[in-house]
């Protein structure tokens, strides 16, 4: 930690728009005092943007405009101008083809609204899966001091006296419908019970991974992942958030000054500990890309491999997000991973001191839902990166996600084209396939959906479900839900639509699944194998026009995070010329 605060007072960025009295400085105070904001607040102070991801159509960010009031008030409490600036919000349950194809639209259009606007730092006002990253790769392009406050988590879901999580459990009831152990009617009773509050997901799915990634990236102040959106200490944190900005601007503490190797290295081992999402990976690639970090899936491998997971919630374990919140929250568990010799302790934080200094007198309040790391629930809870000639730039596995007895296993290939393919015949009862096959699917990829589906936890075929089995060894070249389970190997790189091994596996090929040696084999000649692939040709026609076409010809593959080429790394938030 070598962070030195820049002098103060000095000239700011906004005063390029706002200072002096030329006549572009004129029109620029004039229309914005419209609004009735009196002069002195253009007298140098900083102005903040707080960039507000609230939409109605993305019900987990339907709060941000409450909170967005918090951080406003935080902001002029210390001396700041807040200015509330709506930006794209991606959400994971509206978006079609998927989510994830947006998340690169938005952080360009975040970015240049960074860019172009009178804006001296940042609030990022995020919650949903992919307005996390996006914002974030958008923070770390532009590289203007920025902060992220998270809309916490929905209140745990109860349903005939189980405590029900997000997406967790809409996977497990689908299955027990299509077992016969549930009826369409006690579903949709569950439905109603599902999201009790307004927030995100309630289990360690992506959006509470994303926002135990920012803050053990130090990029949020430290408590902040895990208060529920509904407590009114969520407001307090959203209040001091806006109160640090405004420091932040003054010391220009900028995310570059953060978002380093060492940081990158924190977030992985938080993503471990707390059996994260698998989304975290490309993610993190992503964000690493925007800041000019070398990042790579062998850091995945090497930083993640011996962190055990110790946050005992779904899908993982047993618990949702309220009570990680009452048992002490990230702070506990960074605490852990410092003991234990996996945390960087003197690694910069938005607080602008070493993060050790944040979490070392946290307090554990519940040693069955942050556990100890004898009592680990995976040993080996970093995500696990394969590799293998059906994954030359390789695929991941959620270990703590995984049945323990699939993690070396070696099956018949069972292959769907595409998602389409995957539906009009999983339910056929005459489809050959048993527990012991490896269920494949192709064309799920960045380019090949496109957009990179969360299809790849692939429910299992009715008759096999029939039996009481609840796992089988699925591969594909999708992403997982974050609160999805099982043994399935996602990110298969290069991807099918792009001509990578995966597109020309055949049903009935073995393969064979090394999760402890880090391998993925399809089991046929060399030989066979290029001939296969020297007789590949793409099987869907790709878009002509409009966004889809500019994310299919320029998105990269999972393994180097998905992001678009020419929006990999930092560009900064130098000031243009006036337009009039
Ligand atoms: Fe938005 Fe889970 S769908 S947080």
């Amino acid at each position: 930690m070598s962070f030195k605060p820049a002098s103060w007072p000095r000239k700011l960025r906004s005063q390029e728009w706002y200072g002096g009295t030329s006549r572009d400085a004129i029109y620029h105070r004039g229309w914005l005092k419209n609004q009735g904001y009196p002069n002195d607040l253009f007298d140098g102070r900083p102005i903040i943007g707080v960039l507000n991801t609230w939409s109605e159509l993305t019900p987990c960010n339907g709060h941000l405009r409450e909170l967005a009031e918090k951080v406003k008030a935080g902001v002029w409490e210390a001396g700041g101008f807040p200015v509330e600036v709506p930006v794209f919000s991606v959400s994971e349950n509206t978006y079609r083809p998927t989510a994830m194809m947006f998340r690169n639209l938005a952080a360009m259009s975040i970015e240049e609204q960074i860019r172009g606007q009178p804006i001296d730092g940042a609030v990022l006002l995020v919650g949903c899966d992919k307005t996390t990253p996006s914002l974030l790769m958008a923070a770390a392009s532009t590289d203007l001091p920025s902060i992220i406050v998270t809309g916490g988590p929905m209140l745990n879901g109860h349903f005939r006296g189980e405590q029900i999580g997000s997406g967790t459990h809409l996977w497990r009831f689908a299955e027990a419908v299509k077992a016969g152990e549930m009826t369409q009617e006690e579903f949709l009773e569950a439905e109603q019970s599902m999201s009790r509050s307004t927030g995100t997901c309630n289990t360690m799915g992506t959006a509470s991974t994303m926002a135990s990634v920012a803050e053990s990236l130090g990029m949020a102040l430290s408590g902040n992942a895990a208060i529920p959106a509904v407590d009114s200490r969520r407001r307090v944190m959203a209040q001091l958030t806006g109160r640090r900005i405004v420091q932040m601007v003054k010391d220009d503490l900028k995310p570059s000054d953060i978002l380093t190797k060492t940081a990158f290295e924190n977030a992985i081992r938080t993503v471990g500990a707390i059996g994260g999402s698998t989304n975290a990976v490309i993610h993190l690639l992503a964000i690493a890309g925007r800041v000019g970090v070398e990042l790579t899936l062998e850091d995945w491998d090497r930083c993640g491999r011996d962190v055990p997971t110790i946050v005992n919630l779904l899908p993982a374990g047993k618990y949702l997000m309220e009570e990680f919140f009452y048992a002490g929250g990230l702070p506990v568990v960074l605490k852990r991973l410092g003991e234990a010799g996996l945390l960087h302790k003197d690694a910069l934080t938005v607080s602008g001191g070493a993060i050790w200094d944040e979490v070392k007198d946290a307090m554990n309040h519940n040693p069955d839902v942050i556990r100890p790391i004898e009592r680990a629930l995976t040993a080996q809870g970093g995500i696990a990166v394969l590799r293998g000639n059906l994954a030359p730039s390789g695929a991941v596995l959620k270990p703590s996600a995984a049945s323990p007895q699939l993690m070396t296993h070696r099956g018949r290939a069972v292959v769907f084209e595409d998602i389409d393919d995957y539906k009009a015949r999983i339910e056929d009862e005459s489809l050959e396939i048993d527990e012991t096959c490896v269920m494949v699917m192709k064309n799920c990829g960045p380019k090949g959906y496109p957009g990179m589906a969360e299809v790849g936890n692939m429910g299992l075929p009715p008759k096999v479900l029939r039996k009481g089995i609840t796992d089988m060894v699925r591969i594909s070249d999708a992403r997982m839900s974050g609160t999805a389970y099982g043994t399935v190997v996602l990110h298969v790189s290069p991807e099918a639509a792009s001509g990578g091994p995966l597109a020309v596996v055949r049903t009935g090929d073995m393969i064979e699944l090394d999760v402890p040696n880090r391998r993925l084999h399809l089991d046929i000649p060399e030989a066979e194998l290029a001939a296969r692939l020297a007789a590949w040709a793409p099987v869907h026609e790709r878009p002509d026009s409009g966004y889809a076409w500019l994310h299919q010809a320029h998105v990269q593959g999972a393994d180097t995070g998905a992001d678009l080429d020419f929006m990999k790394g930092c560009r900064g938030a130098p000031v243009g010329r006036d337009s009039h």
